[in-house]
């Protein structure tokens, strides 16, 4: 939120100082076309002012010089061009010029000097033309060339009137200039200074971010550390009480069920041998309990077989799942092929049990879930490892994009997993709806084996 507004307050900035800036820039241009070029205008037509009243001194020396060529009058035309050229220069000038008090008084100035000597010249042709042309050049000298360089003297004036304003909008202008460019420093300073105060809060925050993370992180590693030795407690514990079931049920029922049939076989033994029951009866009877006796022996033994079988502790881990999957075969109707190259004694009882429990949970998978017709456990020992493999051609399943992570990993496969990591393996799953599922399971075998130190 606050990198959020710090963004917000730098592009605002941008906004402000563009909009100030194209405005400033706006503003000198209008003022150089405005102010500076009509002064220059206005100049020039003061120039052509001063050219006529130039062009008027020498008229008025022709003249009154004295073999003057032609007479007075004739010079009428001469005035008349010059007068419309100065009329259109007073008008000119007055349009372009950018009046302030000063000038536009001199202005006022040099639009009645240019009356009063158009009037005076009036009165010098006249006289002229009443053939006083004596008089009329005294006229000149006395009146008309004054008032001439009266209407020079103003032109003149406006003329540096003109060139001061046009030296005060330089100055202006420069100032313009001097205040954008001091502005441009400024602004770029705190835009600096806020890119900075973002960076480091940016940089201050992700550490305190990453920080938190790392504990977090150490702290779910730690929690799943005491999970996964909780879950395999658990799997322990587990062991331990199907192995005391099983043998309770093996040894105590089992005996006792053995004694039953023995004193029944004994009781029928005798009955056989009484008179009074030659019908045979109470034989049939006592042969008939004997029989559900021995039925419920072979039970009690296939459920403490199943609960831990002594078979593994007895003869190793490759009989015991020959063992089991043909019982399995028999019971799920599914057929599976065992198939095992593994040297003798290859891996003690208390680590066996783990395989052979996976393969127990693989199978019942396969027959709960999988509705396959084939299956396939093997057994292999390659490069110091132990492959077990149990493989079906069932429908599948789909499994996560990591391959060994299912989808929907219930307690069956959890459980798979952990055992197979206690014994510092690993379980690979694979995979697809239609195409079967592969459980791989590898597992070093010189760590955990006590073969490595019986050889
Ligand atoms: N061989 C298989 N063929 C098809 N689907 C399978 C197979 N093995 C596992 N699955 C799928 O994976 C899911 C998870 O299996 P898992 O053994 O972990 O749990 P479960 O069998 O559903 O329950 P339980 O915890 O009792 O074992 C199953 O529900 C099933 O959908
Ligand atoms: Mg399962």
């Amino acid at each position: 939120m606050r990198l959020l507004v710090g963004l917000c307050v730098v592009l605002s900035i941008f906004i402000v100082f563009a909009v100030y800036t194209i405005h400033e820039i706006r503003w000198l241009e209008d003022y150089q076309v405005n102010v500076v070029q009509k002064n220059r205008k206005a100049s020039l037509e003061l120039l052509r002012l001063q050219n006529d009243a130039y062009l008027l001194a020498i008229s008025l020396r022709d003249m009154t010089a004295a073999r003057a060529r032609y007479p007075i009058h004739e010079w009428r035309p001469e005035f008349v061009r010059i007068r419309r050229d100065m009329d259109d220069a007073v008008r000119l000038e007055g349009d372009f010029a950018v009046s302030t008090p000063a000038s536009s008084d001199k202005r006022s100035q040099l639009r009645r000097a240019l009356q009063d000597f158009w009037r005076s010249a009036d009165s010098v042709f006249t006289l002229a033309q009443r053939d006083n042309e004596a008089k009329a050049r005294a006229l000149i000298q006395t009146e008309l060339e004054g008032k001439r360089a009266v209407i020079s003297e103003i032109a003149a004036r406006l003329l540096v009137l003109n060139d001061q304003a046009q030296a005060e909008a330089t100055e202006r202008i420069s100032a313009v200039y001097g205040t954008v460019k001091r502005d441009v420093v400024v602004v770029i300073g705190v835009l600096f200074l806020l890119a900075l105060g973002t960076g480091l809060y940016t940089l201050e925050a992700n550490r305190k971010t990453f920080a938190r993370l790392q504990h977090l992180t150490k702290q779910l590693q730690s929690q799943s550390e005491a999970l996964q030795k909780l879950s395999w407690k658990l799997i322990d514990v587990q062991e331990e009480t199907l192995r005391r079931v099983a043998r309770d049920l093996h040894d105590e029922f089992g005996q006792i069920l053995t004694a039953i049939g023995a004193m029944l076989g004994r009781a029928g033994k005798k009955a056989l041998d009484e008179d009074s029951n030659r019908d045979g009866a109470l034989v049939q009877e006592l042969q008939a309990v004997q029989k559900i006796v021995q039925e419920t022996l072979q039970t009690v033994r296939d459920q403490s077989q199943m609960f831990r079988p002594a078979i593994l502790d007895d003869f190793g881990l490759e009989q015991a799942l020959e063992w089991f999957v043909k019982q399995f075969s028999r019971q799920a109707g599914i057929n599976v092929r065992f198939e095992a190259e593994l040297r003798d004694g290859a891996f003690p009882p208390e680590d066996a049990i783990h395989l052979y429990r996976i393969v127990q949970e693989a199978l019942a998978n396969v027959a709960r879930h999988a509705k396959a017709q084939d299956a396939r456990v093997t057994l292999k020992e390659q490069d110091g490892e132990l492959d077990l493999e149990i493989r079906d051609d069932g429908v599948g399943f789909a499994v996560g994009p990591e391959s060994n992570r299912s989808s929907g990993d219930g307690l069956g496969l959890m459980g798979m997993r952990e055992r197979a990591e206690h014994l510092n393996g690993s379980l690979a799953i694979e995979s697809a709806p239609g195409k079967g599922t592969t459980i791989s399971v590898r597992v070093p075998l010189r760590k955990k084996m006590g073969i490595a130190n019986r050889e």
